[in-house]
């Protein structure tokens, strides 16, 4: 890929929730410092939201890396789970046996946390996705989050997820879910000058060390058109060092945020249905235009 080129170690806009990316500004830092401040103190029952792209799957995860070692962190990705599913889940993660009784089961994962309580141990549930979660599994959730001991919760929650989470959790079924959350956080998009930071930023940790890659109007219309979206700007700003890669120009114009800007036809698509996207592999949906400018570019810049 173009890389070598701009002098890079590796792809800066990679849309794998990589933490070694995360960028703690603004209120990705807020979010991260209160998550934390918030298990530390035991609150016990947290919540994220944020649409598509925003930072959730990797707030979640740099938050379950940085929390520190006194926790033991289970991270449920895809919630889509009955009551029994979601207490199997939770006890794999616990490295118990399963059995099909779910009292049973309740009762093993209950002295499993007993034991870790005493030797120190916080348990933090992490679930992704959790606008995903049927209203019977949020119930589930809630009286798994009844195990206490008389001095403390077994378990903390910290459930991420779209903005439909807050219309599940309304919901009167499960109202006392609701009432047990103890801190709310919303991500917001970036606007323009965290943009622009969060930019610099993915190219350093890149290990870009130049001045400038991005042109000021080249930067103003990625902006415009991902609305300060994180995973946007990244398919913006990947497709825009292809463009300028493919032109063997080291700057990036407009003219080459424009081309990724037209390439890019999920941008509506993103607002209209919230698309499911194909991480890691989004890249191939840069049009055969793009990708032909770009290798006939490669193949010189190989060769020379
Ligand atoms: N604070 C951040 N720092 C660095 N990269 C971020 C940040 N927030 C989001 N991203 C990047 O944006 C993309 C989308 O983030 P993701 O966590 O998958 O969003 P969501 O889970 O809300 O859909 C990923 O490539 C991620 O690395
Ligand atoms: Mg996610």
């Amino acid at each position: 890929m173009y890389h070598r080129f701009f002098k890079l170690k590796e792809l800066p806009f990679s849309l794998s929730p990589d933490t070694d990316y995360f960028f703690a500004y603004g209120h990705y830092a807020n979010a991260l410092n209160t998550l934390i401040v918030a298990l530390r103190t035991g609150e016990g029952f947290i919540k994220v939201t944020g649409e598509v792209g925003t930072g959730k799957t990797l707030l979640c995860r740099k938050l379950l890396k940085t929390i520190g070692k006194n926790f033991t962190p289970v991270y449920i990705p895809n919630p889509q789970l009955s009551p029994h599913g979601l207490q199997v889940a939770l006890a794999e993660e616990l490295g118990l046996s399963i059995t099909r009784y779910t009292h049973r089961l309740l009762n093993n994962i209950t002295s499993r946390l007993m034991d870790l309580v005493k030797t120190g141990q916080h348990v933090v549930l992490c679930i992704d996705e959790a606008q995903a979660m049927p209203k019977e599994t949020l119930e589930a959730l809630r009286l798994i989050t009844n195990l206490e001991t008389e001095k403390q919760k077994l378990i903390q929650v910290a459930l991420f997820g779209q903005p439909e989470l807050d219309v599940s959790i309304n919901d009167p079924a499960v109202r006392q879910l609701k009432q047990r959350i103890t801190f709310s956080y919303q991500l917001e998009p970036l606007d323009q000058k965290g943009m622009e930071a969060y930019i610099m930023h993915r190219l350093r940790v890149a290990g870009f060390v130049g001045a400038q890659l991005f042109s000021q109007p080249a930067l103003d219309a990625i902006h415009k058109a991902s609305r300060g979206i994180p995973r946007l700007i990244n398919i913006l700003c990947h497709k825009s060092l292809m463009a300028a890669y493919g032109q063997g120009q080291r700057l990036i114009s407009q003219t080459h945020a424009q081309l990724a800007i037209k390439d890019t036809h999920d941008l509506e698509l993103l607002d209209l249905n919230r698309a499911q996207w194909k991480k890691n592999v989004w890249w191939l949906s840069a049009s055969s235009a793009l990708f032909a400018t770009m290798a006939s570019f490669a193949t010189y810049y190989m060769v020379h």
